[in-house]
């Protein structure tokens, strides 16, 4: 009955890392026409995907974060030409990494949003902001801090014998 009330009453924290250009100016136009959307989207903007780094990810989920949206111009419309190549590319990668220790990678969604569509904007973070309520608080990397404490006790017996078979 206790855990019902915490998923009716849980709210996600959105961080959404944007480039400028595109998806900043997006977002921003579907604030200027009214359009609504949940407030539970932070927006961190950059001069373009490209300099978003993957750490930056991990500690927006260590600082509390329950879902990540990154977003910027569609392909052939960055501003510094292949940006957003280099950063799907990049993130391609480190959603591996992040299913490698634990991460469900629906908490995170890559997406193009240009500065016109104001509409698509709404429904990407929408639609983000629904998945993650349903699923509930980010744990993963409380259990990730839980298990390097563990991990870090050299004098633990378990530990101990893994290191004597060896
Ligand atoms: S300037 Fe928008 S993705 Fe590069």
């Amino acid at each position: 009955m206790h855990v019902d009330k915490q998923k009716h009453t849980f709210e996600p924290k959105i961080i959404a890392f944007v480039c400028t250009w595109c998806t900043y100016a997006g977002a921003d136009l579907a604030g200027t026409s009214r359009m609504q959307y949940p407030s539970n989207v932070r927006v961190l903007k950059f001069p373009c995907t490209g300099r978003i780094d993957p750490v930056f990810i991990i500690k927006a989920f260590q600082q509390g974060a329950d879902g990540i949206l990154i977003s910027g111009c569609h392909p052939g419309d960055c501003h510094y030409i292949a940006g957003n190549y280099h950063a799907r590319r990049r993130f391609a990668a480190f959603r591996k990494l992040l299913e490698f220790i634990g991460v469900d990678l629906n908490r995170i969604q890559f997406s193009w949003v240009s500065a016109a569509e104001g509409g698509k904007w709404v429904e990407v973070v929408t639609d983000l902001t629904e998945r993650v309520r349903a699923m509930g608080p980010m744990v993963e990397f409380k259990d990730l801090v839980l298990e390097e404490q563990w991990s870090g006790n050299l004098n633990n017996p378990e530990l101990q014998a893994v290191y004597e078979a060896m």
